[in-house]
């Protein structure tokens, strides 16, 4: 009885991964494992147009299950030119994504809304680069699952070319994001009129973040609920081996 009930308990948790509720495993905020970079409000705020530099360098994606995606990056590169002076970049890009049914994910930027600010303190006498960024992101396919060790959901993409992304966690869900809408519509409209509808925009998405029941992740701290999953998850496994051999 028991083994059935493993059996059926593995089924629904293969038919969950690889079921038609794809685009509802990728739901949420995701982030690498230094847990400092997170898509929304905090990140980049688009009234004053500007980007956050967070503590620490990582990457983080956000996906509703409606199809809109949010990205916020901070790398430091190691500046050829003198090892000395890395090289900072913050990107924050926001728009659609398209899921094929092969699982090959798309995300296709909102143009005017991406920015980049990029900072190169040996060669830019201080004075960072910010400009406008856009630029379309193709994966050939991604992985959900739950990671042992940490016991949490775990988010890995691939590359177009299948070499695999720094893996990350799910930190947020419902995801933490800006307005999916476009924030910055025509480059004609009055500025302050831009700026106060822009102002009321980013505070309704805020309010809606505040209603949300997310949760932010605690490294520290291994959530019983994923944890009973995974357990689950592994008693099934076990169950399965016994019933096909
Ligand atoms: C999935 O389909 C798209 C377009 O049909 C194609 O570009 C992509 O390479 C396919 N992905 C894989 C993993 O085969
Ligand atoms: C998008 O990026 C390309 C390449 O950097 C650039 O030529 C183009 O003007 C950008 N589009 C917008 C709307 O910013
Ligand atoms: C930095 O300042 C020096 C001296 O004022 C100047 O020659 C140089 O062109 C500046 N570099 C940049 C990237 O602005
Ligand atoms: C996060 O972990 C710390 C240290 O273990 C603990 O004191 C704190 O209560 C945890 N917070 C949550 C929200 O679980």
């Amino acid at each position: 009885m028991l083994q059935i009930y493993s059996f059926f308990t593995l089924a629904i948790l293969v038919a969950k991964v690889l079921g038609d509720d794809l685009k509802q495993s990728l739901h949420g905020t995701w982030t690498t494992k230094s847990n400092q970079v997170f898509t929304g409000p905090g990140f980049y705020d688009p009234v004053e147009e500007l980007l956050k530099e967070p503590s620490l360098p990582g990457l983080s994606y956000s996906f509703t299950e409606d199809g809109h995606f949010e990205e916020a990056v901070y790398q430091v590169k190691s500046n050829p030119r003198d090892p000395k002076c890395p090289i900072a970049v913050l990107i924050y890009q926001h728009g659609t994504y398209d899921l094929q049914d092969n699982g090959t994910l798309t995300l296709n930027p909102i143009k005017v809304d991406g920015r980049q600010l990029l900072s190169d303190p040996c060669n830019d006498n201080g004075t960072s680069t910010y400009s406008r960024y856009n630029q379309t992101e193709v994966f050939k396919w991604f992985l959900v699952q739950v990671n042992d060790y940490h016991g949490v959901y775990e988010l890995q993409l691939y590359e177009a070319d299948g070499s695999p992304m720094t893996p990350m966690y799910l930190a947020y869900r419902p995801p933490s994001m800006l307005p999916t809408e476009t924030l910055n519509p025509t480059e004609s409209a009055s500025s302050s009129n831009k700026k106060r509808s822009l102002r009321s925009l980013v505070r309704r998405g805020l309010e809606n973040r505040h209603r949300t029941n997310a949760v932010k992740r605690n490294d520290s701290f291994v959530n019983s609920k994923y944890f009973k999953w995974a357990s689950l998850g592994l008693v099934g496994a076990g169950s399965f081996i016994f019933l096909v051999t």
